[in-house]
This record gives structure tokens, sequence and C-alpha cells, in this order.
């Protein structure tokens, strides 16, 4: 199937809200997804509700970029919309958390926290410079009640909301820094948001996730409109892999891919092999704008407005990742152990 068949495919998909709908009848917690890229923003925000407390994780919002193919006005529009979702949201809530200290990830405005239980990323501690600095700049004379949270575990309730311990925004020693991911368990449900972990790239991350085991899953996937001169194709190549093995690996009922991965209207293209591995596992991949019944925001803005950056391109399949971690393997940037687990794809 070529890239815009494959996307017109997608935009079929409207039946999948039935599922949301299902799983919110069913689920113990009520998850509400107050902003994400497939909805036409930088951003990961939700919010958790179980009964003993509302929480929201990483309230941040930033415009979608250049290559986004919306005009810079629907842009505006949707950044003002969900600005006031997430501000709304963060009203209505006790508990907030950041994952990290980018502004995607939190918005940098202390009357939106004045009051609530903040369980935050270290800001001094496993933290770059920009982000200790952005960091000191929301806490500090906040009145709020700052917890650092890296690896550990907070009780309301019922309710259990445990944290990694620092973990890469991506690849090892990346000058992006740390994140932490966030899991909510109630009644026996676990929901793991995984943060900035940019595919995953890395095994460790991925060992997290797959011990985590979570009902449902939000992953950021891998930052595919980057390639070529932020992102590696190696490492791109990582990602998927890894991907598969959290599809094989757990038994998450609910697993979703958005933010960065959304931001690329090649997206399915790229991620090929993951879309493959999860048809052949039974396992159904969502965007949030597809669990609301809505068309990925990217999708839709290719087909009306065309292309941005990107004219033509073909699917990253398992050939192609083989051949890129030869590379990588020949020139020591990756250990042997990637290609053979490329070549078992
Ligand atoms: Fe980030
Ligand atoms: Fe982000």
């Amino acid at each position: 199937m070529s890239g815009p068949d494959r996307m017109v495919c997608a935009l079929k998909k409207g039946e999948k809200s039935i599922i949301y709908l299902l799983i919110l009848y069913y689920s113990a917690m009520r998850v509400e997804y107050v902003a994400f890229d497939s909805l036409g923003v930088k951003s990961s925000c939700v919010r958790v509700k179980t009964g003993d407390c509302d929480i929201v994780i990483d309230p941040g919002i930033a415009s979608e970029t250049g290559s986004f193919p919306l005009t810079s006005s629907e842009k505006m529009v949707l950044r003002r919309r969900y600005e006031g979702a997430i501000r709304d949201a963060c009203s209505e809530s006790e508990i907030i958390v950041l994952t990290h200290y980018h502004y995607d990830h939190h918005i940098p405005d202390q009357d939106l926290y004045r009051g609530k239980v903040l369980l935050v990323k270290d800001p001094e501690n496993y933290i770059n410079r920009s982000q200790r600095v952005r960091a000191r700049a929301l806490l500090e004379g906040l009145e709020a009640e700052v917890k650092v949270a890296d690896g550990k575990t907070f009780r309301f309730g019922s309710t259990k909301i445990s944290f990694s311990k620092p973990m890469w925004h991506g690849t090892e020693g990346t000058n992006l820094g740390y994140v932490l991911s966030v899991e909510v368990e109630h009644k026996g449900e676990k929901l793991l948001h995984t943060s900035d972990v940019d595919g995953p790239v890395l095994k460790e991350t991925t060992d997290m996730i797959v011990e985590a085991d979570p009902d449902i899953l939000i992953l950021d996937g891998p930052p595919t409109y980057l390639l070529g001169y932020i992102m590696a194709y190696y490492n791109l190549a990582r990602s998927i892999l890894n991907i598969c093995r959290i599809l094989e690996e757990t038994e998450t009922h609910l697993f979703i891919l958005d933010h960065h991965a959304l931001r690329d209207y090649r997206y399915m293209d790229l991620l090929h092999e993951v879309y493959r591995k999860a048809e052949a596992s039974g396992v159904s991949l969502y965007t949030v704008a597809e669990l609301m019944g809505e068309k990925p925001k990217v999708l839709e803005g290719y087909l009306r407005n065309g292309p941005t950056r990107w004219r033509t391109w073909k699917s990253f399949r398992k050939e192609d990742i083989i051949k890129v971690l030869e590379n990588a393997v020949e020139n020591g940037l990756v250990k042997g152990e990637w290609l053979e687990k490329a070549r078992e794809l």
C-alpha cells in the first residue's frame, strides 16, 4: 500500500471511538486525553480520575513546527483551544505530575500550580542545564506542595503513583537530558505514561516498559520528523525493534502511540514493521485522535494542504532496517545484538 493509500485507510477508522467508549465503561479509572500531537498540538497531557484523586500528567503545550501540514492560523487556533483544555484540567485536579521541564510538558505559569500537590522530576540532579533553569524559574517561590518524584512511589487512598528513575530523553548521553516515566495504578489497573523516551530507543527503557506491563500504555514514539539531522536512522531502527518487543511481551490492552510519532505524515510508512507486528500480534495501535473517532491532524492536514518537507518517501522495511544496522555495527555505533534482533523480525 502506498503512503497516501495507507492514510486514506487510517482515516476510515472512525469506528475506533467505540473501543474508547468500551474501555471507558469497563475501566477502574477514567482517563481524559487532554491534548496530544494527533490532535494538532505538541503535547501529551492526560488527566486520570481514580475516585481517590484527579491527576494531570504533563500539562504543557507548544505549536507544531514547519513540517506539520497545517497553516499557521490553523496551528494557532488549535494551540489556543488545547491550552484552554489543559488549564481547565489543572484547575479541576489536585495532583499534577511533571515528567520533565520541556515546554510541551509544562506551561511555565505558577498560577496553574498554586495550591496543588506537584510530583516533579528532580530539578537539580540528572537534569540538563536548560531544564534546570526552567525548573528553578517554575518552582522557586511556588505556593504548592512540591515533591521530587524520581524513583519514588506515592499513595493517595488506594491509588498508587510510581515513577521510574531518571531515564535518557532518547539515546544515552543526549543533551536533551532525562525524563521520568509515570505509572498510575488503581484497583489492579495500570496506566503507564512513558514521557519522552523517543521511541523508546534504549533497551533499558524498553525493559522498564515490559516489566511494568501496563493495561494502558501511552508511548511517545520516535521523532521521525527529525530524521537525518537530529535523529539517526539506526536509532529509528532500534526504536522499531523495541516497540515490536513491547507488542510481543506485554498484555497491554490499550496501546497508544502518539506525541513525537504523530508529527510526521509519513509515520505509518516509517513505522511499517511496527504496524505489521501489531497486526500479526492482534494488537491495535491507536492515536488519541483515532480513539476519539477523529482523524490524526497530521494526516488530515496532509490530505487537505498537501506535503511540506517530504514529497516522496518509501516504507522503512525489514531489509532497510538490517542494512542501516549493518552499517551502524560496522562503524561501532551499536552492538551486533541489534542486527540479530532485526534479522528475527
Ligand atoms: Fe521532551
Ligand atoms: Fe515532549
